[in-house]
């Protein structure tokens, strides 16, 4: 018999009755085992692997630098810490964008080498052949409209998306194709609020939002920004639940401190 607590992992299938009952999803970024072990622990349904990590662990301008095989570094290190939580991992920019071949290898190859239990693809119509490749291989696939940061380029800046008509009507029209396609979740971010909710309500799938207002049918923060270790991001969107920045800060001055005054280590911290 084990001796190791069975917890039901949250699924896809999970994730739609939540939608059904509306019981709000709860999504987080993560990328390394201690932080993941965490945030799963605090009950998180899914935990995101995203390709922020570009910048808030690598340090770039934008997410477009993060490789495929760096992405896989991280998942498989926040897959050894999810015990309940659905780990949905990034597909980087210039993984998917080319042909669909290349998407569904890539997509593979995320499954295989970390063990993660989906994948998320920014973009609509334009990417429907890669994400129908991926859906056939039976690997789950989260889509992500709005503002698409592999995108920024194109955009030139990060504000809100979709706020005239066209790009508003362009926006629907992807969200329902991505669930014709068999997407089980999509990521909506900072569009207007009334646009998300119009879209929530037309789709029998999950809409999960990051500055895009209350009624989506979930919710998603990058990590680093909720717990305040990033000080200087402050979007509007973005209730900071800590300060950590100020407490570590705080900490690692107080060990410098205490090692230069020789106050540490003491008789009763040595061997
Ligand atoms: O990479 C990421 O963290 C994301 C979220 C902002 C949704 O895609």
């Amino acid at each position: 018999m084990s001796v190791h607590k069975e917890v039901k992992r949250i699924t896809t299938h999970i994730l739609q009755e939540m939608k059904s009952r509306g019981e709000k999803i709860t999504m987080l970024t993560a990328y390394d085992f201690s932080m993941a072990a965490i945030v799963d622990e605090a009950g998180m349904d899914i935990i995101l692997v995203g390709d922020s990590a570009s910048n808030v662990m690598a340090g770039h301008q934008t997410t477009l630098p993060i490789t495929l095989d760096q992405m896989i570094y991280h998942a498989s290190s926040v897959v050894r810490a999810a015990r309940r939580a659905l780990v949905v991992v990034d597909l980087p920019f210039g993984s998917y964008q080319g042909n669909s071949k290349e998407a569904l290898n890539s997509a593979i190859r995320i499954m295989k080498e970390s063990g993660a239990h989906s994948v998320k693809m920014e973009g609509g119509i334009e990417i429907s052949e890669s994400v129908s490749r991926i859906l056939t291989a039976g690997i789950p696939v989260m889509g992500h409209l709005g503002l698409t940061p592999q995108s920024i380029y194109k955009f030139g800046t990060y504000t809100v998306r979709a706020k005239q008509e066209a790009e508003a009507q362009k926006l629907r029209e992807d969200a329902l194709k991505l669930q014709e396609l068999g997407c089980f979740a999509i990521v909506l971010e900072k569009i207007p609020a009334t646009l998300a909710k119009e879209v929530s309500e037309s789709l029998h799938i999950p809409t999960i939002g990051i500055g895009a207002g209350r009624h989506c049918d979930g919710q998603v923060l990058v990590i680093h920004d909720m717990l305040g270790i990033n000080k200087e991001f402050k979007p509007r969107f973005l209730r900071q639940y800590a300060n950590l920045h100020d407490v570590m800060n705080l900490a690692i001055k107080n060990y410098v401190s205490d090692v230069k005054s020789k106050s540490f280590p003491d008789e009763t911290e040595q061997y």
